[in-house]
Formats: C-alpha cells, structure tokens, sequence
C-alpha cells in the first residue's frame, strides 16, 4: 500500500523516531511504500512530497526536529483547502495518510477525515495537552531540560542571593512548569490553570528570606496569569489556528517582584531551546511505539483515530476525543505539592 506521512505545528524532539518506525515497519514488513510531505499540511496543499525510503531515514532516530520541515499551515484556512488535499491524494496515489501533530494539526485530520479522506493521527506536543493519552512524546525531553535549567539556576541563585525567575513553555497547560519545578525543587511555581495573587508570591519569598533562605526559583508558565489580569503575549501575532504568541510573563513578573520585596530579581526564558535536540530515551521509545502502531492502524484502516498510551499499554483511540478539549494540570495534581511552597 501506498500511505503518506507528514508533521505539523510546532516541532518537537521524537517526530524523527516515528517517522524511522513507520518507514521501517511499512517496508519491511508491510512491502508498503511511504511518501513524506514537505512542512505539514502545507506539503499536502502544495503537492510537494519525497518518497521516504530504509536509506533516507537511516540514523535519524537520536536527531531532534523533523526530516520532513513542519508549519503551522491550516488546510481550512483556504476555501479549497480541503479540495486541494483530495487531489494531492488522487495525484499521489495515496491509500492514506498519518499525521503527526498536536491539537491543531490532529484537529485538522480528524475534519479531512470527517470530510471523507482516509487520515488518521500520531499525538505529539512537548505541552503534554492532548487528551485521550497519557502523555505525548517530547515532553519527557522538554521536561529534562527544563529541569537541568532549573539545578544550574539554583547555584547562581544562591551565590547572588537573587530570586530567578524561569519562563516555560506549555501554552495553555503547566506540565511542564509543574514538573520541571518539582523536578527541580523551585519554591514557587505558577501555571495557567491557577492564576496567581502577586501579593501571596510576595509573601512566600519573603518568608523564605525570613527563615535565612536568601535566594529563590520561581518557574513560570508562559500563560501563567495574574488572577486579576491577562495572559502576557510576546507579539499581537495569531496563528493560522488563531493562537496568540505568548511569552513575557517572566519579565513582568521579574519587574514586580523586585520592585515589591526589593529582591534583586533576574528572569531566563527557556524558549525553544525546550523543543529543539535530540529526544531522551523515554520519548525515543514512545516515538517508536506510537510510529509502528500507527503503520499498522493504517494497514488496518483504522482512519480517524491515534495510538494513545494508557498505562503501559499502546491503544487506539478517536482522534475526535483527543482533540475535544485540551488536556490541562488537574487543580488537584497541583495542590499535592503545596507543602513544598513558600
Ligand atoms: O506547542 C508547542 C509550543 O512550543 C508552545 O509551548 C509554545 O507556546 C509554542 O509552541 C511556540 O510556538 P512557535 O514555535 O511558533 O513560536
């Protein structure tokens, strides 16, 4: 069979892994043929693809990003959009496609698939805010680093006696702040799904100045809020999906703090440095898995669903599920660890 494969959004360290196992698994014990569309759904608008063969995905396992580029490109954003992906369909002999995406991306396979394209999806996001899985691959690495940023920031913390304040990613959803600050012993953390009294933040670091803790971590959500305020946006951009860019909170946050407790207060903003390099072996296993469950969905014809981890277990579910609501940080998941703050 023939079948195509692309990734969209933003990328994330895995996407290689997938691809390697649907190349590998579909050749060699399918006898199928893969072709790779060029930056997501913008490759299938274009009808611009490469075949992918065992040789063209040879040693891309460890490497970070996409073979295949990626964009944020919307194929309902166009009048013809979905038009244009039947014909791309018919021009390349397709018996279907797998897409490896996030909400946006998955979103937009599950409509080509109601609109009667055999589409089916691969759940990835370093946000960890798909539901209907457990958890996506590139978290796992997102989280690392994070982590790592946050130990290193600890020591130069402490020798200058300073509050740091570390801006994450996740968009709408604080995994990655709530772990990562865990992960990484931070005193106060701030995700979106609570928004924040600046005046209690306040409080905390100087408790702990108090008791002779003289420096602090604070780990902020990029869409962590004020609870009388708005999320801080880095542009007034919105994407092709209607997102706003976010970013800046760490810096406001950085401004008040210091002004309020008179804390010598410095922020770094992790940024993409969060997505980029190569996985860790968690996601590389989870990438795998997600990869040769998806060639044999596709085999199966199980269009309009995803591989989901559940427990230990690989299993397929809707891809209407997983893109119905965002998969944000239970209130409860965060009050397990209020004992640890301020
Ligand atoms: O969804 C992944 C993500 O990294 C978010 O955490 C972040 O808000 C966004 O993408 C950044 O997007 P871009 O790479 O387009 O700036």
């Amino acid at each position: 069979m023939r079948f195509g494969v692309l990734t969209g959004g933003g990328d994330c360290p895995g996407l290689n892994a997938v691809i390697r196992a649907i190349v590998r698994k579909g050749i060699d014990v399918h006898g199928d043929t893969l072709v790779g569309f060029r930056d997501g759904w913008r490759g299938v608008l274009e009808n611009e693809y490469d075949e992918l063969t065992i040789e063209s995905t040879r040693g891309i396992l460890p490497r970070g990003g996409t073979i295949l580029g990626t964009s944020r490109t919307n194929p309902y954003k166009l009048d013809d959009g979905p038009e244009f992906a039947r014909e791309t369909f018919a021009d390349a002999a397709l018996d279907g496609l797998i897409a490896i995406g996030g909400e946006d991306t998955l979103g937009a396979a599950h409509r080509l698939h109601e609109d009667g394209l055999p589409v089916l999806g691969v759940p990835k996001t370093i946000d960890n805010d798909l539901s209907g899985t457990d958890v996506t691959f590139g978290f796992d690495t997102a989280l690392q680093i994070a982590t790592e940023a946050i130990d290193r920031l600890h020591t130069t913390a402490e020798s200058h006696h300073r509050i740091l304040v570390v801006e994450v990613m996740g968009r709408h959803a604080g995994w990655i702040a709530l772990q990562s600050g865990v992960a990484g012993g931070a005193d106060v953390i701030l995700i979106p799904e609570r928004p924040f009294d600046l005046d209690e933040v306040c409080a905390q670091l100087e408790r702990r100045r108090a008791r002779g803790r003289n420096f602090s971590i604070v780990v902020a959500a990029e869409g962590a809020l004020p609870a009388e305020g708005e999320e801080a946006l880095a542009t007034g951009e919105v994407d092709q999906f209607g997102h706003r860019r976010l970013g800046g909170i760490g810096h406001w946050l950085e401004g008040e703090i210091e002004s309020r407790t008179g804390f010598e207060t410095r922020t770094t903003v992790l940024g993409h440095i969060q997505r980029g390099g190569t996985p860790t072996a968690r996601d590389r296993v989870l990438a795998t898995r997600f990869g040769l469950a998806a060639i044999d969905a596709a085999h199966a014809g199980r269009w309009g669903m995803m591989p989901a981890l559940h427990g230990t277990r690989i299993e397929l579910v809707e891809l209407a599920e997983a893109v119905s609501e965002l998969r944000t940080v239970p209130l409860e998941d965060y009050e397990e660890f209020s004992a640890l703050f301020g």
